[in-house]
């Protein structure tokens, strides 16, 4: 049922001679390797005598532990140590060790440091066994008692007592503070005609991803390390592991070529790869350690969310004064937030807005990022918030975006480089039917099921990040293309291999893609879609360096057509250096590396992407959405969304389209379906498994429509491109929402929208 976009060009025959591969719907270049198996995830790593650790964690969520005795677990046939804090090796003593560059201002945990115990869940112990059952077996046996404490965990319980988040330290807490006020937003809510105002409620949510949090490090001898582990930045935890551990950089190796999901999971350095590395130095073998699903509830989460939305109206439907209030959560030890309440700032013209912020500090671990942190749930009540306006003024929904639309980042007061969320406005509404709406609610029928139609607007960041790329061409007209970067499944292999192939003149089958390995040229985390735009500049930066190269090169040869010729005159094509004003001018690469007597060229280069901020770089997107209830059951069915989307340039139509029709699925899990549920008696969570945490599967998705509208932007890169991995959710739970209320003339603002909701 799932349809295809509008991005056209689906090509299964590419020329080789490229200039046609960036934009075009290329199949993943690792896909075969990931559907056969052969792509290789960080638990499947192996070697002779690997060891394997399993995980004893707390079953308080606040204290100190008194005593472990692991007699039981060590009498066990196969185990070969237990190790706790009570004997572990050394590791740092100092909080700037164990920050890492997705650390959030505070004191990072330190597993199986001391004594105490911040969470329930917390790793107190690791059994060490021949196999990995055994250590499974071993770890039920080991017994801890605690000195218990009285915790906290639940945000409405820890609201009062919240607090703002401390100014920021650095540039990247930076990102991160909430705006300035603007104008009077209280005078301007007083005197507004129309007016709303209510509080929404987004729970803790979990990701998800098939593959779980794994880590083998092979004890490699002299102390060196190789560290398969499940991360989004290899360097990031490279250089982690070293401040942690007091080891030297080239003694630690760290590789995740592949990763099965991560959604902003595997950001920071997680605690099982602490654990396998203290225990390969310990025993001075390799060791594989694997969270069971059940750990995955206990690590990084969303944060849940209390939000006060109040709007003020001119009668005309134009913003008068925004007011955004909203309480998240963190932990005791780190200050986790993002810019939440920074994204009803920036989307609507409104000259009068204020915002507050504040933590609760609950006995959980730290929340963390998870696909378009800050934004999927604060434009959730942002999006609610404004259909409510729009009833109120007895607007259409979308005649109040249009109303409101902001030509200028609201917060900067500077134009966007590009914002062509209009036509997503249009196309979108127009691929929907949405001028066949009747806006009354409830007055659409479809047999026993009520018909509801909402709409919401999306808004993320196109984001960059200072990156080092690697090209080697080779005069066989094989280039190898390298970056430490990761691919954490969002299609990164297969870009960077187009844009290669189109800078080089060469077939995609001939390029080949290194990533994920510490060693390879520095890259940040991928995250905060910024990989994408980041690593094809890189790589157009680091192949117009190889084609300099090869003009310079060519320039040499006897009669070169070339003399006095500059880089931009010329380009790659056909495995050949040619002309761009006249065609027949064309050497061989292969020729011009013979006579220079070199077998291949090698470049390697840093693209910055300076920005002297006087544009603001955003996507926007907007999402329309059929639901269907049950009237009798409350039982609802998302049977349509659309979603239109100003990304910039499309690097690949079908990798771009699966982003964005994942991103949906996650938007319908989360308008539905997604909740972690904590016992707050024990601050344990209690649905910690896929079973109980309810994710949309097959039966509920139907039919999801992508469409890109044209976003030319000459300003955010050279090559117009913006990163598709977050848009995609933001705003989604918010049409749906606003589809229930059209369909039941029930507004619920406490998500997941189940049942009991609807019917009480
Ligand atoms: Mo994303 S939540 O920055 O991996």
């Amino acid at each position: 049922m799932v349809k295809d976009t509008t991005q056209g060009a689906a090509t299964q025959s590419l020329p080789n001679n490229g200039r046609s591969y960036i934009g075009a719907a290329v199949p993943r270049i690792d896909g075969r390797a990931k559907v056969t198996g052969k792509a290789r995830y960080a638990a499947e790593f192996n070697t002779q005598g690997l060891l394997h650790g399993s995980v004893v964690t707390s079953t308080i969520a606040k204290g100190r532990i008194r005593r472990i005795d692991a007699g039981a677990a060590l009498r066990v046939a196969g185990v070969v140590a237990v190790l706790s804090h009570e004997n572990r090796p050394f590791m740092a003593d100092n909080d700037a060790a164990y920050s890492d560059d997705a650390a959030p201002k505070g004191a990072a945990f330190r597993p199986l440091y001391g004594d105490r115990i911040m969470f329930n869940g917390q790793p107190v112990a690791l059994v060490i066994a021949e196999e990995s059952e055994i250590a499974r077996f071993a770890a039920s046996l080991v017994r801890v008692e605690y000195d218990e404490e009285s915790h906290v965990t639940d945000i409405y319980q820890a609201r009062e007592q919240a607090v703002p988040p401390k100014p920021p330290g650095n540039p990247f807490e930076a990102m991160f503070a909430p705006p300035p006020p603007r104008g009077d937003a209280d005078r301007a809510l007083a005197g507004a005609p129309i007016r709303h105002g209510a509080e929404y409620h987004t729970p803790i949510e979990h990701h998800n991803p098939m593959e779980l949090y794994a880590s083998t490090v092979i004890w490699e001898g002299n102390g060196k390390l190789t560290v398969y582990d499940k991360t989004q930045g290899v360097q990031n935890v490279q250089r982690y592991l070293c401040s942690v551990f007091g080891m030297k950089p080239e003694d630690v190796r760290v590789m995740s070529p592949f990763m099965g999901g991560g959604f902003g999971s595997g950001l920071r350095p997680q605690y099982q790869v602490v654990l396998a590395v203290l225990a390969a130095r310990a025993l001075q073998r390799s060791v594989r350690v694997v969270l069971t699903r059940q750990q995955h509830y206990v690590l990084g989460h969303r944060p849940a969310m209390i939000q006060k939305i109040e709007l003020g109206a001119h009668a005309d439907g134009t913003l008068a004064a925004i007011a955004h209030d909203a309480v998240t959560m963190t932990s005791q030890y780190e200050d986790f937030h993002r810019q939440e309440t920074g994204w009803s700032a920036l989307l609507y013209a409104c000259a009068n807005a204020k915002y507050a912020h504040r933590l609760a500090r609950l006995d959980l671990a730290t929340a963390c990022d998870m696909r378009a942190p800050s934004a999927a749930n604060s434009v959730f009540a942002l999006e609610s918030a404004m259909d409510e306006l729009a009833l109120a003024l007895e607007l259409d929904p979308l005649e109040l975006r249009y109303k409101c639309y902001s030509e200028r980042d609201q917060i900067a007061d500077r134009p966007y480089s590009s914002k062509n969320l209009r036509e997503c406005y249009r196309q979108g509404a127009e691929a929907f039917g949405w001028s066949k709406r009747n806006p009354a609610p409830r007055s659409m029928r479809d047999g026993r099921d009520l018909i509801g139609w909402g709409m919401a607007t999306g808004i993320w960041e196109a984001l960059q990040v200072p990156i080092t790329v690697r090209v080697a061409l080779g005069a066989n007209g094989q280039a190898e293309v390298s970056c430490a970067t990761s691919d954490i499944g969002t299609g990164t292999y297969t870009i960077m291999a187009q844009v290669a192939a189109e800078m080089l003149g060469l077939s995609i089958e001939n390029i080949a893609i290194n990533l994920g390995d510490s060693t390879l040229p520095q890259s940040p985390v991928e995250g905060g879609s910024w990989i994408a735009a980041s690593i094809s500049n890189g790589i157009v930066t680091t192949c117009d360096a190889v084609r300099a190269e090869l003009l310079r090169l060519a320039g040499r040869m006897p009669n070169s057509p070339f003399a006095g010729a500059k880089p931009e005159d010329v380009a790659l094509t056909g495995g050949n250096l040619v002309s761009r004003t006249d065609a027949a001018l064309a050497v061989p690469v292969s020729a011009v590396m013979r006579h220079a007597a070199v077998d291949r060229v090698v470049e390697e280069k840093t693209a910055n992407f300076p920005d002297d901020g006087s544009y603001a770089h955003n996507t926007h997107s907007a999402i329309f959405a059929e639901v269907k209830v049950d009237e009798q059951l409350g039982v609802i069915r998302v049977t349509r969304v659309v979603n239109a989307v100003a990304g910039g340039r499309i690097l690949n139509a079908m990798t771009a389209h699966s982003q964005i029709m994942g991103s949906v699925v996650w938007g319908i899990g989360m308008a539905l379906h997604e909740e972690t549920l904590i016992d707050h008696r024990f601050g344990r969570t209690m649905n910690a498994n896929i079973a109980e945490y309810h994710v949309p599967v097959n039966a509920d998705i139907h039919e999801i429509k992508v469409i890109f509208v044209d976003e030319r932007d000459d300003l955010v890169n050279p090559l117009g491109i913006k990163g598709l991995g977050e848009i995609g959710i933001v705003g989604v739970a918010a049409a749906i929402a606003n589809a229930v209320y059209h369909a039941t003339g029930k507004r619920v603002r406490d998500l997941p929208i189940t049942l009991d909701k609807l019917l009480s």
